[in-house]
C-alpha cells in the first residue's frame, strides 16, 4: 500500500507528453525509451532503484527493465503507445517485490498495448519494420543499444527483403530534453514542495548544529527530515563540509567533527516524485559569524542578489553570472584578497581562483537537469517555466596567499528559482540566508 504523498501528475499528463513527443518527431517514426536496470552494489544486493528520468517523464512507471515504444505511423491511425514490462512471477516477487505484470499494464499506465519484456526481441523487429525513423538515445543504455541493433539487423537481413529497415536513426534527446526543460504548472508544484521540504531540512540542521558536532550528524538530521516529510530519497549525496572541507566542491565523506568557530557548508536537496531540490546554506556551527566570515559571506550573498536581478525572461544565465562575478571581484579587491583594478581583474578572470564553478544549472528530474545552455555559441535566453539553481560561492583554501583570517573558508549560497512571465520566483526562500536571520534562528 502506498502511503507516500500523492503526485499531482496523472495518466492524462503522461499521455499528453507522449503525444507531444510524437507530434515533434518526423512522420512515420518509432520512439524507443528504455527504463533503467537495477545496478549491483555488492553480492546479492543492488543500489536503490532509480528510474531513468526520460522513461519516468513519459510513463510515471517505476519498475526496472521495461521499454516504452511510441509510433506516429499511419499504420496505427496516427499514434500508438506500447509498453514491455516484467511479467508477474510468484517466485521472483517473493524475493524482489511486486510487479505490475502484463495483464494490468496497459490499463494502469494508459497505453494502447502491453507485452512481456521477455518477448521484446520477438516483437520489436516487426514493429521497427516499415518505420522511416527510429528515435532513441544511443549509448545511454547498453541494453537498449543491443536490442535496437538486433531489431534493425533483423530487418536488414530478413529473407527476400521482406522487411524494411529504418532510413534514419535520430537522437531523441534534443526533442525530449527540450520538452523537459520547460516545466508545466504541476511540475512546478512538485519542485516547489521538494524545495520546501529541503528548506525545512536545512533549518533543522541549523537548529541542531553545535560546536564539535560531526558532519554526519547534520547529514542524518537532513535525511530524517526528508523522510518524515514524504521524500524517501536525496536528489544527490548530501554535502556537509565543516571548515576547509567546504572548499571541496563535491565533498561527500561527511565524517569530520566541526570545530568551534568554523563554518559548515550543507548542500542537500530531496527528490520528490522524481524531481530534485538543490539547496546550499553556509552557517557558523556555533551560531555566530566571525567578522572575516561575515565579510566573505555577505559578498557571496550580495553576488547572489545581483545575479537574481538579472534572471528573467529574455536575459541569459551568462548575464546573471557577469553580475555575480562583478560583485565578487569588487569585494575581493576591497578585502585585499585580489589586487589591482576592477576591470583588469575582470579581464584576467582572477576571481576564478576562488569561484571556480558556474552560476547554476537547470533543475528537474535530474539535479543537473537536461536542456541546452548554448546554441551556435550563443547563450539561450531564459523563458518562463525554466527552473534553475543560483549558487555563487567563494572557496579560499588554507594554501591561498591571503590574510590568515580568510584561510580555510568555503561558502556557497544556493537557491532554486522558476522563471516567470515577469521575472522569477524563488522556491527555496523559506530557509534563511541573511546573516542576522541565520544567527537569530540558531540563537
Ligand atoms: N548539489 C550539486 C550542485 O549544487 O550542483
Ligand atoms: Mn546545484
Ligand atoms: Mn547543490
Amino acid at each position: 500500500m502506498n502511503h507516500g504523498p500523492i503526485s499531482p501528475l496523472s495518466n492524462e499528463d503522461f499521455k499528453q507528453r507522449r503525444s507531444e513527443l510524437l507530434s515533434r518527431c518526423l512522420p512515420n517514426s518509432l520512439c524507443i525509451i528504455p527504463a533503467a536496470s537495477l545496478v549491483k552494489r555488492s553480492n546479492d544486493t543492488e543500489y536503490a532503484f532509480r528510474q531513468d528520468s526520460d522513461f519516468w517523464y513519459l510513463t510515471g512507471f517505476n519498475e526496472p527493465e521495461a521499454v516504452l515504444l511510441l509510433s506516429n505511423s499511419d499504420d496505427y491511425n496516427g499514434q500508438m503507445s506500447m509498453v514491455f514490462v516484467q511479467p508477474t512471477d510468484a517466485f521472483a516477487e517473493v524475493w524482489h517485490g511486486r510487479r505490475l505484470g502484463v495483464r494490468n499494464a496497459a490499463n494502469t499506465l494508459g497505453v494502447d498495448y502491453a507485452h512481456s519484456v521477455e518477448e521484446l526481441d520477438e516483437h520489436l523487429t516487426d514493429i521497427v519494420d516499415g518505420h522511416h525513423q527510429l528515435y532513441f538515445a544511443s549509448k545511454a543504455n547498453p541494453r537498449a543499444d543491443d536490442f535496437i541493433e538486433f531489431a534493425i539487423e533483423s530487418c536488414r537481413s530478413a529473407p527476400k527483403q521482406s522487411k524494411a529497415a529504418p532510413h534514419a536513426i535520430c537522437d531523441i534527446r534534443p526533442i525530449l530534453h527540450g520538452m523537459r526543460l520547460i516545466k508545466c504548472e504541476k511540475e512546478i508544484e512538485i519542485l516547489k514542495r521538494a524545495a520546501e521540504i529541503s528548506a525545512e531540512a536545512h533549518i533543522r540542521a541549523m537548529k541542531y548544529a553545535y560546536a564539535g558536532c560531526n558532519e554526519f550528524e547534520l547529514e542524518a538530521e537532513i535525511k530524517h527530515e526528508f523522510a518524515i516529510k514524504g521524500a524517501k530519497h536525496e536528489a544527490y549525496h548530501s554535502i556537509v563540509g565543516g571548515g576547509e572541507n567546504a572548499c571541496i566542491l563535491h565533498y561527500t565523506e561527511n565524517n569530520q567533527a566541526i570545530a568551534d568557530g568554523e563554518l559548515v557548508l550543507i548542500d542537500a536537496g530531496c527528490e520528490l516524485h522524481g524531481y530534485a531540490a538543490d539547496i546550499t546554506r553556509t552557517f557558523p556551527v556555533n551560531g555566530q559569524f566571525t567578522e572575516a566570515q561575515k565579510a566573505l559571506y555577505q559578498l557571496v550573498l550580495d553576488s547572489q542578489y545581483a545575479a537574481l536581478e538579472a534572471l528573467k525572461p529574455g536575459n541569459t544565465i551568462a548575464q546573471g553570472m557577469s553580475a555575480a562575478v562583478r560583485v565578487i571581484t569588487e569585494g575581493l579587491i576591497e578585502l585585499g584578497i585580489l589586487q589591482g583594478d576592477l576591470d583588469e581583474n575582470l579581464e584576467d578572470e582572477t576571481w576564478k581562483a576562488f569561484f571556480m564553478h558556474g552560476l547554476g544549472h537547470w533543475l528537474g528530474l535530474d539535479v543537473h537537469d537536461v536542456g541546452v545552455y548554448k546554441s551556435k555559441g550563443k547563450d539561450c535566453p531564459l523563458v518562463p517555466g525554466m527552473v534553475m539553481t543560483v549558487e555563487p560561492g567563494l572557496y579560499i583554501p588554507s594554501s591561498a596567499k591571503v590574510a590568515p583570517q580568510f584561510k580555510g573558508i568555503g561558502i556557497r549560497i544556493e537557491d532554486d528559482i522558476v522563471i516567470t512571465e515577469s521575472g522569477h520566483k524563488v522556491l527555496t526562500s523559506k530557509v534563511p540566508k541573511r546573516i542576522e536571520d541565520i544567527e537569530a534562528l540558531m540563537s
